[in-house]
């Protein structure tokens, strides 16, 4: 049986994909670490570790301790923090990737998951069904940590024979977690406030279009993907991955089918001009070729269970109005 370490498994999806590695592996071969305690739930559920991924020692002692084989390096810091903090981005996102790659050319760890993304596209990148290999010419600090990131990836497998494989995430809703210094952060905080307050003010404009993913979907392309056998992974830099794209306005009105007085405004902010360098809509038919990627849920499926698990979550706490 593998061991296997998450990093960053108090995060969005780490905290997500953390438990569904523990249903399918069982928990004693889950180690779940993260840089401070901040998912109670994760940290008291199972093996857990305080790591930074900056730290190589750290990392490395880690994964000795644990007699670890795979690991699924969810730390990251995203595209509106990384603009506030560049060389922190940089460091965090840059310099935690070459330590597990690094590891696994050691012979230390047998297979790696790095998430990229979407941001790794830019303004002069075709922004409707953007290809698998297209013009890559991002323009945040975060986008820049992906791409070169992807192509490290690719260096790693293609000289030293790594097996890292890679998933460009779209903006990924889920209820459970909130997602934390995104660009697409609206499209979770949408659903709580339709909740909480009945009303929202989006950072972005209502016409804004990108590529959106819920959470079960997206931790079962990340598991697909690990599952897949070796030979059948032809692309070792990342996977271009879709499901749905919307605009705050449609999501607005898939709410409102449910909520009725749900009101909404709009006050585009800088990370306006994030959303408008990243494309609408993605071509993912090398994922669906190579490992059998499918999408499960659409605009108005991934609508009804949001408000379905967020009124439960909201009933204890009187927050619901
Ligand atoms: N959700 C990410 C962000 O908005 C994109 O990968 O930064």
């Amino acid at each position: 049986m593998s061991k296997i370490l998450i990093i960053g498994a108090c995060g969005q999806i780490g905290s997500e994909l953390t438990h569904k590695l523990k249903e399918i592996h069982g928990s004693e071969n889950i180690i779940a670490s993260d840089i401070s305690r901040s998912n109670m739930d994760i940290v008291n559920s199972g093996i857990f570790e305080i790591l930074d991924a900056k730290d190589y020692d750290a990392v490395k002692a880690c994964v000795e301790k644990h007699d670890i084989d795979i690991v699924y390096l969810m730390a990251a810091m995203l595209s509106g923090t990384g603009e506030k903090f560049p060389m922190k981005a940089w460091d965090l996102n840059m310099n935690s990737l070459f330590h597990v790659l690094n590891l696994a050319k050691e012979g230390v760890i047998k297979q790696i998951f790095w998430p990229s993304s979407i941001a790794v596209f830019g303004p002069t990148t075709p922004a409707l069904e953007t290809p698998q290999h297209t013009i890559c010419e991002p323009t945040t600090v975060y986008g820049i940590t992906k791409q070169t990131g992807e192509r490290w990836c690719e260096y790693y497998h293609n000289n030293y024979g790594v097996d890292v494989r890679s998933i460009r995430y779209p903006g990924i809703i889920s209820w459970k977690t909130m997602p934390g210094g995104g660009t697409t952060d609206y499209a979770v905080e949408i659903y709580h406030k339709a909740i909480t307050q009945g009303s929202y003010e989006c950072f972005l404009a209502e016409d804004t279009e990108l590529p959106m993913m819920f959470m079960e979907d997206a931790i079962a392309a990340t598991i697909g993907i690990m599952d897949t056998p070796s030979e059948h992974i032809k692309i070792r830099s990342s996977y271009n991955l879709a499901a749905i794209s919307f605009t705050p306005k449609a999501i607005f009105q898939a709410i409102q089918k449910h909520i009725p007085n749900f009101s909404i405004s709009y006050k585009p902010d800088f990370r306006q001009r994030i959303a408008d360098s990243w494309p609408k809509s993605i071509d993912d038919s090398s994922a669906k070729t190579d490992w059998n990627w499918q999408h499960k849920f659409d605009l108005e499926k991934m609508t009804s269970e949001m408000l379905t698990q967020l009124r439960d979550k909201y009933k204890s706490t009187e927050k619901i109005i």
